[in-house]
């Protein structure tokens, strides 16, 4: 079962032909489960490279019908502007895709354009969901994009009537139907957007709902964001620590934070306001599906025909009034899930028993559930992101595209 030492032998040898530098991390009593994790066979590949520097940044996505790798590259400053009349910083991210089966490499051109386009997730059989990370005056924005015909459509594009900043990863949650995404001021603080109308934070984006919500703004660069197997707690980076990737800031933890995520109330209370209590006398609380109408006068039948899809529950025979939940999600009781000590994350993905991967300084850190830090991949340079394939893990690495084949399946 345990292969450590082949898997460790590998390791060593990308170290004495230069490719890997850091000595790979073992938490020697996780060392099993960490094991238990890595296919015994794994290797570490690189299956792209290019001479453009930081050609595989973010937004990595898998599409299983094509076997094709979405990614983009980091700012490409200095090559042409992607937007004329937008900014005059001279700024560029390139989209790809890589094969996974040929491993050809090919630039994507989305119509219209997606100005810098950052984190990615897929959200039907041919579409993606892409951060975009604005340009000059515009703002950040979510927006779909087809991976067949590479139509793209904004969905999202300001929050109370402000633009975000640089939209930079998102995560979707089937639970509560739509979207956890982080805004850091990436944009401003790198020259290429217009100085920050929001602060820095995390959202909540329902598209049935047609709304969006701010969850969190106490940190300083909201990066990667994941979600646990029951939708119930949200694993958040701080990347705020590094400025420009040169420049560090000692007074940001460098940390994964978690939170609690729970249902919100929208602060309303019920509209009845004429002080009657429920007539019901059956005592149920459901959706009351007995056909009878309510008592109420303003007319209204008791379908809760206001619109509303979310359970009412309202067992309100007290004639007290209860604060109405809008059903979307908030996050409560931020802690810190890993503290990355002298490294730092950004793009995190779970994988199908809930451990945490996080692309780190010099490779990628993976956590069980309760924090405690499993191992590492050590690559030798800085991971982004990372995607779960079905025969292993991409790991996007700047300059350099990695894959450890057959590593872990059923990664989501
Ligand atoms: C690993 O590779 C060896 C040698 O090719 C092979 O005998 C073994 O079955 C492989 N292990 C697994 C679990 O696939
Ligand atoms: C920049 O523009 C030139 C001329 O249109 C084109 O040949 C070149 O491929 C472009 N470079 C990039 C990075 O898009
Ligand atoms: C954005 O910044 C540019 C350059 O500083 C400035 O000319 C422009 O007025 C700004 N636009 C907005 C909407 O703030
Ligand atoms: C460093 O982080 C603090 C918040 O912890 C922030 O107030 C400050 O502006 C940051 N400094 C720089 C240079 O980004
Ligand atoms: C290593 O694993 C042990 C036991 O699982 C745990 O107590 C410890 O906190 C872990 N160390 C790190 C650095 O995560």
């Amino acid at each position: 079962m345990c292969r450590t030492k082949e898997f460790f032998a590998f390791l060593q040898l990308l170290a004495l032909t230069g490719i890997c530098c850091a000595a790979p991390f073992l938490n020697s009593s996780a060392e099993a489960e960490f094991f238990g994790l890595i296919h015994p066979n794994a290797t570490l590949e690189v299956i792209a490279e290019s001479d453009r520097n930081l050609f595989a940044h973010e937004a990595p996505v898998w599409i299983p019908g094509t076997d094709d790798l979405f990614f983009v590259s980091n700012r490409l400053d200095g090559e042409n502007k992607t937007v004329s009349g937008h900014s005059d910083v001279p700024v560029h991210i390139q989209m790809a895709k890589i094969n996974l089966n040929t491993r050809r490499v090919e630039n994507v051109y989305p119509k219209p354009e997606i100005l810098l386009p950052n984190g990615a997730v897929r959200i039907s059989e041919d579409e993606i969901l892409v951060c975009s990370q604005g340009l000059g005056a515009v703002g950040g924005s979510l927006v779909r994009l087809n991976v067949r015909t590479l139509e793209s459509t904004t969905l999202l594009n300001s929050f109370n009537g402000e633009p975000f900043n640089s939209l930079n990863d998102l995560v979707y949650s089937s639970v509560y139907r739509g979207f956890f995404f982080t805004d850091p001021p990436y944009g401003a603080d790198q020259g290429f957007r217009n100085a920050s109308r929001l602060p820095p934070s995390l959202y909540f984006y329902s598209p049935s709902k047609n709304s969006v919500k701010v969850l969190n703004t106490e940190m300083v660069k909201p990066n990667g964001v994941a979600l646990s197997l029951d939708s119930r707690t949200l694993y958040v980076s701080e990347s705020g620590y590094l400025i420009d990737g040169i420049l560090v800031n000692h007074s940001v933890p460098r940390v994964i934070y978690k939170f609690d995520i729970t249902v919100g109330t929208d602060g309303r209370t019920d509209e009845r306001t004429d002080g009657r209590t429920d007539e019901r006398t059956d005592g149920r609380t459901d959706g009351r599906t007995d056909g009878r109408t309510d008592k109420r006068t303003d007319g209204r039948t008791d379908g809760w025909t206001d619109g509303r899809t979310y359970g009412w529950t309202d067992g309100r025979t007290d004639g007290r009034t209860v604060g109405r939940t809008d059903g979307l999600p908030e996050v409560t009781k931020r802690s810190v899930f890993a503290d990355l000590n002298a490294n730092y994350a950004d793009g995190l993905k779970l994988d199908d028993r809930g451990n945490v991967w996080a692309g780190v300084g010099d490779g990628v850190n993976v956590y069980a559930p309760d924090g405690r830090m499993l191992g590492k991949i050590a690559t030798g340079s800085g991971v982004t992101n990372i995607a779960f394939i079905p025969d292993g893990l991409i790991m996007l690495a700047e300059s350099k595209n990695f894959q450890t084949s057959q590593c872990y399946r059923k990664g989501i």
